[in-house]
């Protein structure tokens, strides 16, 4: 199983500090656990996290190695700074950004030669679901966001119906029973067979052991209950359940 925080543009560097130390006090055997933390935090809570096992994510980068590109970060920016791995395609960049499945592959492929690993997010918007077009929505989004070029071990499908973000509202389980179930076959037939889909979406530690019982679900994405430690550890604790 894995559990990754995604701290969004959250918090304070204080407030960061003491929750990425608490994060290290929690023992939580048998899960990975990765922590997305905002670009300028990751060099200081990368040495918080020293010794913990917990990997250290960006939260984005740019698809090109160098250049004039104001405001961006690159692949290799992220490795230097200690991130193992780089968290892309979150309807939060494809909303506010404007980034599309074929930027969020070509951002992909850059960060894997860099040696980071990739979690890309897919989610339909409930405009989709009502309209009985969530499925083929993520499918099309994995058929345009995931480079058919990446290794299996390289890549983390995150599954984040956009309605169910930072809303309290979450997929019922036959929901993500039916939408992992897709995805996986996806991946399968598409050669990914060892990459982990992750749900995420209001996931707290009073939901997580139900959403975590439904098959094909690998773990979690967790934005909102990843900023208080007891609540992340109380997912950790239901993953390794
Ligand atoms: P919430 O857990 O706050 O709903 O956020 C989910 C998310 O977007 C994680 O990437």
């Amino acid at each position: 199983m894995i559990v990754a925080a995604n701290w969004k543009m959250n918090p304070e560097l204080s407030v960061a500090a003491k929750l990425a130390s608490d994060y290290c006090a929690a023992s939580v055997a048998g899960v990975t656990r990765i922590l997305f933390a905002p670009h300028p935090y990751l060099v200081p809570i990368g040495v918080r996290l020293e010794g913990s096992g917990i990997l250290l994510g960006g939260q984005d980068c740019h698809p090109s190695a160098f250049g004039a590109h104001t405001g961006d970060v690159s692949t290799g920016m992220l490795r230097d700074c200690g991130a193992s791995v780089v968290l892309l395609g979150h309807s939060e960049r494809r909303a506010d950004h404007g980034e599309t499945s074929e930027l969020v592959a070509a951002k992909a492929v850059q960060a894997f030669s860099s040696s980071l690993s990739v979690m890309i997010c897919v989610g339909e918007t409930l405009a989709e679901r009502e309209a009985g077009n969530a499925l083929a929505t993520v499918l099309d989004q994995l058929a345009v966001s995931v480079p058919p070029t990446l290794p299996t071990t390289a890549l983390t499908i995150a599954y984040e119906p956009v309605w169910a973000i930072g809303t309290g509202k979450v997929a019922t389980a036959v929901e993500i029973a039916e939408m992992h179930l897709g995805i996986r076959g996806w991946l399968d037939e598409a050669g990914f067979d060892q990459t982990k889909i992750l749900y995420g979406g209001s996931v707290k530690p009073g939901n997580a052991a139900e959403i975590f019982a439904v098959p094909h679900v690998d773990g979690a994405l967790v934005g909102g209950a990843s900023l208080i430690a007891a609540d992340f550890d109380g997912i950790c604790a239901a993953a390794a359940n």
